[in-house]
């Protein structure tokens, strides 16, 4: 099925599947079953089994998945076989934040350079990495020269549209948008990350708990 088909929870749980598989083959085992993947996710197993359904044919029954090879074709199903090189629009906390996380790039999602309208910033670097800062003048030539296909808003949130217009004239595949805003694009995939919209739902859940509501 051609990945704009599947459901985008689909998505982001096969996203978990792909963490926990790799805890599980650390742990050093060969095989699982979406029983053990259900119980280690609090999902169901026939959720499970119904995702992967739909790339095909994992494990014959009863006999669990192979635990290399599910991890191999879950990387090819996310797109994480080949690396991605980043760019990130706001070299400020999110940013070099972001730039300095480890465990991006062990998924094959490299930051190759961060913009920055700041001139004090603009010629240094971030990160044991040693990633540049480059100004904004330079996005289109530097998305171009450096093969960079995503690219990251982490600029405060009335500067985020213009930021994301600009991403996409420069010939980004997708987006992935830190800023508490709304973004309206056309050609490109965005994904938006919020972490209050969490904190929200916590609470939300925490104070209709202790209130009888939910
Ligand atoms: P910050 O103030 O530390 O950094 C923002 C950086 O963007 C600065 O270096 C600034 O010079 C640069 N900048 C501002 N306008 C620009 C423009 N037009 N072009 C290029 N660079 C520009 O801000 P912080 O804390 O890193 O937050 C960044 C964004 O992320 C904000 O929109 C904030 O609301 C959001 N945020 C999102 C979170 C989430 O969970 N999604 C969590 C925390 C912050």
């Amino acid at each position: 099925m051609s990945p704009k088909k599947i459901p985008d929870p689909v998505a982001k749980r096969l996203a978990l599947y792909h963490r926990c598989v790799n805890t599980l083959l650390n742990q050093g085992k060969d095989t699982t079953s979406s029983k053990e993947l259900g119980e280690r996710l609090s999902l169901k197993a026939s959720q499970i089994r119904k995702d992967l359904s739909y790339f095909g044919d994992f494990g014959k029954r009863g006999m669990g998945y192979n635990l290399k090879y599910l991890r191999e074709s879950l990387e090819h199903i996310l797109g994480i076989s080949k690396p991605w090189n980043v760019g990130i629009v706001g070299a400020g906390n999110i940013g070099t934040a972001l730039s300095n996380y480890q465990g991006l790039l062990k998924d094959g999602y490299k930051v190759v350079a961060l913009f920055d309208r700041n001139p004090s910033k603009i010629g240094t670097f971030v990160g044991t990495q040693k990633i540049p800062i480059y100004s904004l003048n330079e996005l289109c030539d530097k998305i171009k020269e450096l093969s960079i296909e995503i690219g990251v808003i982490a600029v405060p949130a009335n500067h985020a549209q213009s930021i994301a217009d600009r991403l996409v004239e420069c010939g980004i595949k997708g987006i992935v948008n830190f800023a508490p805003m709304k973004l309206y694009l056309k050609n490109v995939i965005l994904e938006d990350v919020d972490i209050s919209i969490s904190f929200k739902s916590l609470t939300f859940k925490i104070w209709g708990s202790s209130h009888g509501k939910t």
